[in-house]
């Protein structure tokens, strides 16, 4: 049953105020992924009931610090650590079982406990033959390769949308889907016109088996849990994955990953109705970075590049690739702000930018034919693009030694986040992180 009286709409609360209303909050990359939402949604999933990673798969990665330690995570929920969360795998997932065991694994070796795991049965299943196929389009690309993570999770959303895609529901019945899997690998091989191990259907027979027992027990429909939470009045705390620039539609095509990952896609994804929403935080990190090719106008190169990779520990959490870093671009930010309609920011990573004399803004670009232009989701037309910029004094780690409040950041930081909120309009600075740990994050 439909329980509209209980919602909340554009963020107002319904007029007749029968129940206590839910608050949802969608938190969103900015950038080109690794913005630091790991901390973000380390610190809302504290005191949300429940949490939902909406898209994406073990190609994004979140790390978190709390008071259990320090975790990469890939497709297991940030809310996990607080026993009391409700943590939901969306359908919206490509799910990896066989990562998602290892860190089922891991984290419980760590004394995490997954009573609070729910699967839903619409998520896709990536297996290794989504992986081998990833790396088999990659080499095809040549010098167009797109740096994927070759986590199989373009060829995993590919099957889906194609209709020959298996739903995680499937493990409930391992038959079943060995039987299928069979007929989806036989035409695989000869689509690919090449053999492998993992295009052949013995090479699952005991891991279809061990995935169904291991994660069998966490698949549940969703949408009951949410309906029931949403009349509850419950926080919910929607874990976007990767960024805005990597969305598949809006994102810098083709240099983009294979779902959506701006604030529509998350609804979809957790299987909510979208006038549930009330909070949209838009993660930046106080710079720019970028794994895997693609246009970048303000990509650093040398020295300073080198410098804030090493500070701020710019490696791939899933692939451990170095990542391209930039002065923060205002441009693209601007763009993202208009897709997602942030409400709130938060700003992290101000101490890797410590130390470093003046800093930058990227404010305009202007194309090749010297003509200001917006930002550019056609790849090629972005790696034309000029940016032109904006000189900021710098701040200090001294600045940043014991600050706690808004009021107390440096003022040539203030002026820097002044700039970066400027490219935001209406959206409101909620959050700056000032170090890696979790205390060390300024909110209001
Ligand atoms: P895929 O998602 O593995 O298909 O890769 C597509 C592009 O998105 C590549 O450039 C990846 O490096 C990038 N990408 C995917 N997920 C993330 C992420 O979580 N952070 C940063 N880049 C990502
Ligand atoms: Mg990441």
């Amino acid at each position: 049953m439909y329980h509209k009286p209980h919602f909340v709409i554009c963020g107002r609360p319904d007029i007749l105020k029968l129940v206590k209303t839910p608050e949802v909050i969608a938190v969103i990359g900015g950038q080109w992924g690794d913005e630091g939402k790991g901390k973000i949604v380390d610190y809302l999933a504290a005191t949300a009931d429940v949490v939902i990673r909406s898209q994406g798969g073990d190609n994004a990665g979140h790390t978190v610090i709390n008071d259990h330690g320090k975790f990469g995570l890939h497709l297991v929920p940030a809310g996990i650590f607080n026993p009391k969360t409700l943590n939901i795998i969306g359908a919206g997932v490509a799910l990896n079982p066989k990562t998602l065991m290892k860190e089922i694994g891991e984290l419980t070796e760590r004394g995490v406990s997954f009573e609070n795991l729910v699967i839903s049965p619409k998520s896709h299943l990536a297996f290794d033959y989504h992986q081998f196929i990833d790396g088999h389009q990659e080499a095809a690309r040549g010098a167009n390769r797109i740096d994927t993570t070759k986590r199989g999770i373009g060829p995993t959303y590919m099957d889906k949308a194609e209709r020959i895609g298996m739903q995680a529901r499937l493990l409930l019945d391992p038959d079943r889907l060995l039987g299928e899997l069979a007929g989806i690998l036989e035409a695989k091989r000869a689509r690919l016109g090449v053999n492998d191990k993992t295009l052949d259907v013995s090479y699952y027979e005991a891991f279809v088996r061990e995935a169904s027992k291991t994660l069998g027990g966490f698949i549940r429909d969703t949408e009951p849990l949410v309906e029931k939470h949403l009349a509850a009045g419950s926080r919910f705390v929607l874990e976007g994955a990767h960024g805005t620039l990597l969305d598949l539609d809006h994102g810098t095509y083709p240099m983009v990953t294979a779902s959506n990952s701006t604030t529509g896609g998350l609804l979809v994804g957790a299987g909510m109705p979208p006038l549930a929403l009330t909070k949209v935080v838009g993660i930046f990190k106080a710079y720019q970075s970028k794994v895997g090719a693609g246009g970048m106008p303000s990509e650093l190169h040398g020295e300073l590049a080198d410098t804030i990779r090493e500070k701020g520990q710019e490696y791939g959490t899933t692939t451990g690739r170095p990542r391209r870093i930039g002065y923060f671009d205002a441009v693209a930010a601007r763009y993202a702000h208009r897709l997602n309609g942030f409400t709130d920011i938060a700003i992290t990573k101000v101490d890797t930018l410590a130390d470093l004399g003046d800093v930058k803004i990227a404010t305009t670009y202007t194309n090749k034919n010297g003509n200001t232009v917006d930002f550019q989701t056609d790849n090629r037309l972005l790696t034309e693009c000029t940016a032109h910029y904006q000189n900021f004094d710098g701040w200090t780690t001294a600045d940043l030694q014991g600050v706690t409040t808004f009021d107390e950041l440096p003022a040539s930081l203030k002026k820097y986040s002044d700039a970066m909120m400027d490219a935001m309009p209406g959206a409101k600075l909620s959050f700056v992180g000032v170090g890696r740990s979790r205390d060390q994050l300024i909110h209001d």
